[in-house]
C-alpha cells in the first residue's frame, strides 16, 4: 500500500474542477477522485449541513447512513468541535456509527467555507489504524483546496 501524492491530488482536483460551477458535479467528482486516489478504504463520501443534521451526499462504497445528528458518531463530533477525527479502532470510539459493519479505522475532515460549516468529508477502512498523520494533514490539504474553490459556488450542493 502507498500514500498518494496528495500535493499531485490537490493540482488534479483544481484542473478537474476547472470551469464547472455546479457544486453537485464538483462534489460528486471530489469524491471520485478522492476515493480512487487512496489506497485500502471501503468507504469514501461527503455529508452536507442541514440544519442541525449531516445528510449524505455524494459518495463511493456501500449505502449509508442518511442522517447524523450534530455531535454524535465520528462525522458529528468532527462537525461539532471542527477537528479533524483520526480514529485509528472504530470500535474504541464511543458512539460510533456503525454503516459498514466492515469498516475499522476512520478519518473524517470538517468542511469550511468562508469560515463556515458546510459538511464533513468521511473516509473508512476495513483495517484498523489505516490512517496515518502524514493522511490526515493531506487529506485536510485536499479538503481545504475544495472548499477553496467552491468558495464563488452560491451554495455547497
Ligand atoms: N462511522 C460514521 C458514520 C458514517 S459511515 O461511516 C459512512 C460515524 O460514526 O459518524
Amino acid at each position: 500500500m502507498s500514500n498518494p501524492d496528495y500535493k499531485l491530488l490537490e493540482s488534479q482536483l483544481c484542473h478537474l474542477l476547472d470551469g464547472e460551477t455546479d457544486p453537485l458535479a464538483n462534489a460528486s467528482n471530489f469524491v471520485g477522485l478522492m476515493f480512487n486516489a487512496i489506497d485500502n478504504i471501503n468507504w469514501l463520501g461527503i455529508y452536507v449541513l442541514r440544519d442541525d443534521d449531516l445528510v449524505l451526499g455524494p459518495f463511493q462504497g456501500k449505502p449509508a447512513c442518511v442522517r447524523i445528528p450534530m455531535g454524535s458518531g465520528v462525522c458529528g463530533t468532527a462537525a461539532a468541535t471542527l477537528q479533524t477525527q483520526r480514529v485509528a479502532d472504530v470500535q474504541l470510539f464511543d458512539g460510533h456509527i456503525a454503516c459498514d459493519p466492515a469498516s475499522r479505522s476512520e478519518l473524517v475532515v470538517p468542511l469550511q467555507v468562508r469560515g463556515q460549516l458546510v459538511g464533513v468529508l468521511d473516509i473508512d477502512s476495513a483495517s484498523p489504524g489505516r490512517f496515518s498523520a502524514e493522511d490526515e494533514a493531506g487529506v485536510e490539504r485536499v479538503c481545504n483546496a475544495y472548499c477553496e474553490l467552491l468558495a464563488e459556488s452560491p451554495r455547497f450542493i
